[in-house]
């Protein structure tokens, strides 16, 4: 008799309803089960503590990573404005790490609840336990983490979707597509990152990631895409496309505000400038590839029909 055990095949996956927690409170400082789990990070991490950059005195990021150098509204500004800028976006990339690896947690443990095989919930299990590690890891850069709240639409698409998407739709959306993109974002930000602590965090994360993603890839590759996934997959990726489609409005946003407030034309002048265009034809061509699996095509076809992987005209992105 075979000591391997079939996988249960007619039952019906169970039912997990969850709550992201974007905005999940924290307990106070002092409490006894912070002191716990500090342990516990500690434990988790090994040599891999994370430490904060004794010295924030240059921004997180190059200018040349937001493609700043190529615009006379940051290239005329005086020094302090130009410091600004890049302090805003540096904060704005944090917050935004933040915020995935809070939803990656969440995300973990989900999908472990969901798993239908135990070398399935083992994984996703370590993968939740990965996603809190990263999460602590960026908040040791981030002042304040405790306090932070978001109002990014990405954020609350992602909330959305691990909160009512069921397993082939996370699989899909989350791992082979967002943690792919991911891999790409992490990548390009660890080069740009001009504290060394910072970028040891960066690099920490990525390598996790790829085992995030590369699991993802097994699982589409292997079960497919089913029949009832694919309407909502289009769904989540339509509102996602056509956030990339717009170009880098993070950017626009840090550029405006820092300087006192831009016209509709200075928007286009710097929209251009950034290569924006160019910046989100980049991206989408990189995300039609992570979505293109063995079974995508008719999926691609339906996103490509609509228009989604070509960029937005700049006048049409202010
Ligand atoms: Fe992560
Ligand atoms: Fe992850």
């Amino acid at each position: 008799m075979s000591a391997l055990k079939k996988l249960s095949t007619d039952r019906p996956p169970p039912t997990v309803v969850v709550d992201t927690g974007l905005e999940l409170g924290h307990l106070p400082p002092e409490h006894k089960l912070r002191t716990v789990l500090g342990a516990a990070l500690d434990k988790a991490a090994g040599d891999r503590k994370p430490k904060h950059d004794e010295s924030d005195a240059v921004p997180a990021f190059t200018a040349e990573h937001f493609y700043l150098h190529q615009t006379a509204l940051y290239t005329d500004a005086d020094e302090p404005t130009q410091r600004a800028i890049r302090d805003r976006l540096s904060r704005a990339m944090l917050h935004e790490a933040y915020f995935i690896e809070k939803s990656g947690l969440t995300f973990g443990a989900k999908m472990a609840l969901l798993a239908p095989s135990t070398e399935e919930r083992m994984l996703y299990a370590l993968f939740a336990a990965d996603e809190a590690r990263h999460l602590h890891a960026v908040a040791t850069h981030i002042e304040d983490a405790d306090e932070l709240v978001t109002d990014n639409p990405f954020h609350h698409l992602l909330q959305d979707l691990i909160d009512h998407g069921d397993r082939a739709v996370l699989v899909f959306i989350i791992q082979v597509v967002l943690e792919g993109w991911g891999l790409t974002h992490y990548r390009q930000l660890a080069e740009a990152c001009l504290r060394p602590n910072l970028r040891d965090v960066l690099r920490g994360i990525l390598e996790d990631e790829a085992r995030h993603h590369g699991s993802g890839k097994v699982l589409v590759e292997s079960a497919g895409i089913p029949d009832a996934a694919r309407g909502p997959i289009v769904e989540a990726l339509v509102k996602f496309l056509s956030m990339v489609q717009s170009g880098p409005q993070t950017v626009l946003a840090a550029v405006d505000i820092e300087r006192g407030g831009l016209s509709r034309a200075q928007k286009v002048q710097l929209l251009t400038d950034l290569g924006g265009e160019a910046q989100s034809q980049t991206r989408l061509a990189l995300l039609k590839k992570l979505m293109t699996t063995r079974d995508s095509a008719p999926l691609l076809d339906d996103l490509e029909g609509r228009g989604l992987f070509a960029p937005l005209p700049v006048a049409d992105c202010v």
